[in-house]
């Protein structure tokens, strides 16, 4: 059979341009969610009385025919049949007779195709929703397992104040927990259904657009014709978010990188997470975490390629639109990928409790609790700071920590000194004198954890609803 749209040609297509504006070899993934709209679309034309009963149920056989073929992988597609639309739709025809050519009544590609990416993406929106979940929760057992576990805290990357090592774990729980929130969100916009939009106007045929929404499980239909094929901003929304994600995955792989150097010796990674080098025998090297780190570059690329393409982009649909999906695709391996394996590498961590604890001692990082002890006496903290800046520069000179001093040495900066200072600058006693909401003392990273558990069971709840809504 020639091409379905070969009517008005009279010379075969280019075998050059036949390949160039194929998209089968990438849209071949939308197969699934293809034959799901298609069951909606001919299920509504028989409702609607504008396919007879008998052809409505030859095509939805046939449709089941072919996708059980493509699911088994006895199935070739062909690139003169451009994409998926037309494959699936040509397999039809080849199964069932012309009867099949029905099927695409008061329907375009334009709204097929749109539909497609909206299945598509809305069940990867809840899979992605699960699997921070899980980084979640694996962050969250470790930093259960880390509340005693004290830890030098940075700012520009030199040591500023003693932490919990939970409470540092517990940022990124805050971050992935925001990420999955703003996918939760994005869901309603994905949950709209363009079919019956038509190529771009809407349709002659007396279909029922609300129908078909509710068959998919779309809780809305777009408004707007021309919007409903031309709108793809709810695959720019996904990628700006996977880019947020991968930026935090890619902070958490610089500190896993940094922390299970050498040079720290905070972390260890477990070995089925770490790879050798083919030289240095001693070498056992971070990969996954660098992966991450690197592939966020790839991520943000997808998520300025399509801006770029959308970018000018005159109403309705224009071919272009076609390069909304290999970044699409991409991005969700990539993204499944490093949140795949980031959870198992969190709970298998070894964290060098005694390592964090060493490091704390031997830092400065207790100055500003001084400093707060003469505010306290009635000192203004200006000139606090001035002291303990002169006393830390002393303890510089003379290869001491703050703890090293004497009372009388304490004295020479200031006579508001007396021998309680030695109990504030412990660094347990520093951690937990940070007693407000949200700070690093043990009862409000416990506080946290137990928030964050409520939480993470909330979205359990979610993805368990939304993956039966979404599929
Ligand atoms: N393969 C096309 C795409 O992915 C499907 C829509 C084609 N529509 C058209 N009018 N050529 O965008």
């Amino acid at each position: 059979m020639s091409k379905l749209w070969g009517g008005r040609f009279t010379k075969k297509t280019d075998q050059l341009v036949e390949e160039y504006t194929a998209s089968i070899t990438f849209d071949k993934e939308l197969a699934e969610e293809d034959v799901q709209g298609s069951l909606a679309h001919v299920t509504m034309l028989g409702k609607q009385g504008i396919l007879p009963a008998d052809d409505v149920d030859t095509i939805k056989d046939g449709l089941h025919r072919v996708l059980q073929r493509i699911k088994r992988g006895d199935w070739e597609y062909a690139i003169a049949d451009e994409d998926i639309h037309m494959n699936i739709e040509k397999a039809l025809i080849d199964d069932i007779g012309p009867v099949g050519g029905k099927l695409h009544t008061g329907r375009s590609r334009n709204d097929q195709v749109a539909t497609d990416m909206h299945l598509y993406l809305r069940k990867r929106v809840v899979e992605f929703v699960d699997l921070l979940q899980k980084l979640q929760s694996a962050l969250l057992e470790q930093a259960k397992a880390n509340l005693d576990t004290i830890v030098p805290g940075y700012t520009h990357l030199q040591r500023a104040q003693p932490i919990l090592f939970a409470h540092h774990l517990m940022a990124y729980v805050s971050m992935f927990g925001r990420d999955a929130e703003r996918l939760q969100d994005s869901y309603k916009r994905i949950n709209t259904l363009p079919l019956g939009a038509g190529a771009l106007a809407g349709t002659t045929f007396p279909i029922d657009r609300h129908f078909v929404a509710k068959q998919l499980g779309f809780d809305r239909v777009y408004e707007n014709s021309l919007d409903a094929v031309s709108d793809r901003d709810f695959i720019l929304e996904f990628l700006s978010h996977a880019s947020i994600i991968m930026m935090h995955l890619s902070r958490l792989s610089e500190e896993l990188i940094l922390w299970s150097s050498t040079e720290f010796r905070f972390v260890e990674l477990d070995d089925a997470f770490c790879t050798g080098s083919s030289i240095m025998p001693q070498k056992k090297n971070p990969d996954v975490p660098e992966l991450v780190r690197g592939k966020t570059g790839r991520v943000y690329g997808n998520l300025i390629g399509l801006l770029t393409v959308l970018k000018s982009l005159p109403l309705a649909y224009n071919k272009d639109m076609q390069e909304d999906k290999e970044g699409m695709f991409d991005t969700v391996r990539t993204l499944q990928g490093a949140l795949q394996l980031f959870a198992p590498m969190i709970t298998t961590m070894k964290v060098n409790k005694d390592v964090m604890r060493q490091a704390v001692n031997q830092d400065f990082s207790n100055a500003t609790d001084i400093a707060d002890f003469l505010v306290n006496k009635g000192l203004p903290f200006r000139q606090a700071h001035e002291v303990i800046g002169k006393t830390v520069l002393y303890c510089i000179q003379q290869n001491k920590y703050l703890l090293d001093l004497s009372l009388e040495e304490f004295k020479q900066f200031s006579p508001l000194f007396d021998d309680r200072i030695y109990e504030v600058l412990q660094p347990v006693n520093v951690v937990n004198a940070r007693n407000v909401y949200g700070g690093t003392a043990t009862p409000q990273v416990t506080d946290a954890i137990t928030r964050a558990e409520r939480e993470l069971d909330a979205t359990a709840a979610w993805v368990t609803e939304y993956a039966e809504k979404s599929r």
